[in-house]
């Protein structure tokens, strides 16, 4: 039985860590969309033009650790602006959204643009600061040279830079349920939004 949960929400607002939890939890396959974006956007670092770039883009490509970095998210908002690169996105990502035994799918427009069919939809968000400070510690965790100031101008220009384009903008489907994380730890997040999945189920 296919059932898709959609997971959209700002950078580093805790979307992947809620969407594996969710997915673990209903026993459901999990597909982190901004790989995707980001994948494109690395390409495009090295000179490949972003329609080729996301016209060729294959499994593999999303397994890269350095596809974390600030840069490449940058580069992922950028190219996500151009309706070519997402468009052939779409296929892929719906494909996965309705296969057997259940998706959850975590991006930008998976409620609003590539499930809006979706049986469950949450948008996850937190304040600017308590993102950008997750992030932090998360790089800095992973060993990469970062700054607080830093990363909070890349969360906002790109919060800014995702929300104002004209191609799926970033924003809560009109019948998502909100999860503010900014006072939440990742446990009680992780609780609210199974319980907002399962009261869509019911
Ligand atoms: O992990 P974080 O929230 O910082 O970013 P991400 O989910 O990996 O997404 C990186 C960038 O890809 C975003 O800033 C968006 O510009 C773009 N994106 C998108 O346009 N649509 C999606 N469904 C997912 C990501």
């Amino acid at each position: 039985m296919a059932f898709t949960i959609a997971i959209d929400g700002p950078a580093a607002a805790g979307k992947g860590t809620i969407s594996k939890a969710i997915a673990a939890h209903f026993g459901f396959a999990h597909l982190d969309t901004g790989l995707l974006y980001r994948a494109v956007g690395a390409r495009t670092l090295d000179g490949t033009d972003p329609i080729d770039a996301a016209r060729a883009l294959t499994a593999e490509d999303l397994a890269a650790d350095s596809l974390r970095t600030p840069e490449v998210a940058q580069a992922a908002s950028r190219v996500a602006v151009i309706g070519e690169v997402r468009a052939a996105l779409v296929d892929f990502q719906r494909a996965f959204a309705r296969r057997a035994g259940g998706a959850v799918l975590d991006g930008r427009d998976i409620g609003t643009v590539i499930c809006p069919e979706a049986e469950a939809k949450l948008f996850v968000t937190a304040s600017a600061e308590v993102r950008a400070e997750r992030r932090y510690l998360e790089l800095i965790g992973k060993g990469h040279d970062a700054s607080r100031e830093a990363v909070l101008a890349d969360v906002k220009e790109r919060d800014a830079r995702d929300m104002e384009r004209a191609e799926a903008p970033l924003k809560p489907a009109e019948d998502a349920v909100l999860i503010d994380t900014s006072e939440l730890a990742i446990d009680a997040a992780v609780q609210a939004a199974i319980a907002a999945v399962e009261a869509q189920r019911a």
